[in-house]
This record gives structure tokens, sequence and C-alpha cells, in this order.
């Protein structure tokens, strides 16, 4: 044990909020939890009901020197168990064993017990230890709802190979209590390694609306949710981090400063203003590259003739950031449907861009709307291709980037 607790550095003083659900892996959790406490950790427990059946109560509370959470409020004396302020306590929740049930409910948002209630209040990152028979594993809806989680910023922990408790052999073993807790101590430790602790960046996302008169207006198919995962991973590791958005349906992620926006116009004043202060910034957003010259202030009329539109071009918000950046690390995307290379490499040059992001909507999986992307880093240097991933993973790929530029 002692050994696991130098092994384990960036674990000493943190808060870990453990989940056990009913999964037959749960006596694992007791191995876990001791590993965690030996690193230094403070563990708290919340458990599902259907969890009780497979590991005490009693032993958790032993090896966690805290006493256990599993109902709404105690039974005894009508204490509440507030699912906010464990949240809120916690600086990562770790649900160790994650039963196919639990993700699915952790996915569409079920709140049918503590621990789920506590997993919708939680603004901390949030790990989850897959434990489940092969075929409920490979299972599609059991993928989606793990690529879905992955998607949102959950940790997901690879099950392993082995005998399963059904006695197959297959993929859907917990991973081992040292594999997780090494895991969270990853998690914790380039917070404190990585030079964006204390830079500021500035990160553009999701559509522009631009108006035609106060009903319609012009936009396109941008969600924001690859801007918005890489705005959470600047500030997971450290960055100060301003998200200027156009319109999107997604929540701020933690840590984040948001400033929200409409037009391209609106954009590019935030945006200038913010890289004023910043260090580098990921331009993201689908900017629209013509605006309506003029925006009718009643509603237009319809008549039975044609209508045309006429069309004024925005400001390019990397490109003026470009000329601005000086030794400043600047990225762009491009969205590109043919000659995508090419186009993306006169970008970096004409933007001035430290590294463009390419992503072709040839590609299946990648663009707009889905949880996964496929993209290109096309650099001066040259061109390396990643595989189709979550957008959650790719944020940490451009991230990974950013952080070796700033070395
Ligand atoms: O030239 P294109 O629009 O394809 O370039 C895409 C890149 O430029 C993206 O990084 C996008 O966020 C940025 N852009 C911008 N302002 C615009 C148009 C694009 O920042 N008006």
């Amino acid at each position: 044990m002692q050994s696991g607790a130098k092994a384990l550095p960036a674990l000493e003083g943190r808060r870990i909020l453990l989940g056990i659900t009913g999964s037959i892996a749960a006596y694992k959790a007791a191995v876990l939890c001791r590993l965690l406490k030996t690193a230094g950790a403070e563990v708290r427990v919340v458990m599902t009901p259907l969890a009780k059946q497979f590991i005490t109560p009693l032993t958790m509370a032993t090896l966690s020197k805290n006493p256990i959470l599993v109902e709404f409020f105690d039974p005894e004396n009508g204490a509440w168990n507030s699912h906010v302020s464990l949240g809120e306590w916690a600086d990562c929740f770790l649900i160790a064993p994650a039963t196919a049930n639990t993700l699915a409910k952790m996915r569409t948002g079920v709140a049918d017990n503590l621990l789920l209630t506590t997993y919708l209040s939680a603004r901390c990152p949030v790990v989850a230890a897959p434990a489940m028979d092969l075929d409920m594993y490979a299972h599609p809806a059991t993928q989606e709802n793990l690529r879905a989680l992955a998607a949102r910023g959950v940790k997901i922990v690879e099950p392993g190979e082995g005998e399963l408790a059904s006695g197959l052999t297959g993929k859907g073993r917990m991973a081992e209590p040292e594999e997780i807790a090494a895991c969270l101590n990853a998690l914790f430790a380039p917070e404190t390694a990585s030079p964006l602790r204390g830079r500021r960046f500035v990160v553009t996302a999701g559509a522009t609306i631009e108006p035609i008169d106060p009903v319609r207006f012009l936009s396109n198919h941008s969600t924001g949710k690859m801007g918005y995962a890489i705005a959470g991973e600047l500030a997971r590791r450290g960055a100060e981090t301003v998200l200027v958005s156009g319109r999107t349906a997604l929540p701020t992620p933690a840590g984040v400063e948001r400033r929200d926006v409409l037009s391209a116009d609106e954009m590019f004043d935030a945006a200038v203003e913010a890289f004023a202060h910043a260090d580098g910034a990921v331009m993201c957003a689908a900017v629209a590259d013509y605006t309506p010259a003029e925006v009718a202030t009643t509603k237009i009329k319809k008549n039975d003739g044609e209508l045309t539109l006429r069309l004024r071009r925005t400001r390019d918000i990397a490109a003026c950031l470009g000329q601005q950046k000086g030794s400043r690390l600047l990225v762009g995307f491009a969205l590109e449907t043919d000659r995508e290379e090419e186009n993306a490499a006169a970008k970096l040059a004409k933007k001035n861009l430290d590294f463009v992001v390419l992503n072709s909507l040839r590609d299946p999986g990648a663009g707009f709307r889905g949880d996964t992307n496929k993209v290109t880093f096309i650099d001066r240097r040259g061109r390396e291709a990643l595989p189709l991933l979550s957008k959650a993973e790719v944020a940490a790929r451009i991230v990974d980037k950013i952080e070796s530029l700033l070395k």
C-alpha cells in the first residue's frame, strides 16, 4: 500500500466521491477506496440501493471513514442527504463499478437515486469504470451511451478482457483498482504541471445568427459542441478561459467564463476585446461570411414575386487576431468539402495561424451535430491525421498540441 501512495502523488488531499452501483465488481471498490485513502485522498461513498447487495455499507464506511450515502434522506432522523452539496464537495466523482443501467440513466438524465441526482448536479470531473457482461458491454445501446457520455466529458476507464462473473470470457471486467486510481492521479497531475496554468485563452464556438428582419435570420448547422469541449478542456488544465459563444443549447463548461453573442459583428467585437488580455485563442466558431446588408425593422411581407437579399461580407475574426497576435498562439478550424488539405494550408498562411484543425464533411462521423469528429492537424511542418474520436477526446488532443507549443 505504501508504494501505491508514492505512485499517486496527485491524489494527496483530493476529495473523491466514490459512486458504487450494483455489479459483482463492487467488491473491487473496497480495494479502490483503500488505495485512494492511502494516497492521501478524502473519500466519501454514495451507493445505489442495489449496490448494497454486493458490498455492505459497513465495509465501505469503515474503509472510507465516512458514513455511506444511499437514500435521499436518513429514514431514522429525516436528515437530508444533499446531492448538490455532495457534488460541490467533490474534486472528482468516480463511479466504479458503473453498470450498463447506471450509464444509460446518466446519458438520459434519469435521477431516481442519490448517485444519479448527484451525477446530474456535479460540476467536477466525472470518471466512470464500466463493469458488465461482454454482450451487455458490446451492445450498441451501451456503446452509444458510452460514446455520448465521453463526448460530454465523462472520462471512461475502459474495462479489461478476462473471465466474467457469468463464466464467459471477454471485455467487460471492471478495470483493476490500481489502473482506476492511476487514471484519477493523471486527471489531477497535468493540472499542476500544465503550461496552461495561469494563462488566458479565448475560444469562439457555435453558429452566428445574422438577422434579416425581426423574425428571420441566416445561420448554419454548428452546435458549438467542439468549441465547448475545447473551452472545458483548457479550463480543466488550468487556463483562464473566455468562451465567446454563438447561439447553442449547451451548458457552460465548468470553470469557463462565457460571453454570449449573436451576430458575426458581435462575435468579432467580443473576441477582439477578450484577445487583448489573452495568451492565445482557438477559433472554433462557424462565423457567417456574409450578413444582410440591411436589416428590415419590421417583418418582411411576402408577395408573389422573388425576393432578393443583398449580403455584405463580415469581418474575419481569425484573420484580424492573426495580424495582432505577435508571439501569442492562434488555432483555427477549417471545415472543408473538397481539396481539404490545400484549403487548410492556405488558411494557415492567410490568417497567420499556428495550426489548423481540419475536418472534412466527406468523413463519416465528422463535422456538425454529432458527438464524434475526425480531424487532421496542419501546421508549417506538416500534417497529423487523428482517427475518429469523441469530440471530448479531439479537444484533449488539440489542447495537448497547444501545451506542447507553449512549452
Ligand atoms: O475561411 P474560413 O471561414 O473557412 O476559416 C475558418 C476559420 O476562420 C475558423 O477557425 C473560423 O472560426 C474562423 N473565422 C473567423 N471569422 C470569420 C470567418 C471564419 O474567425 N468571419
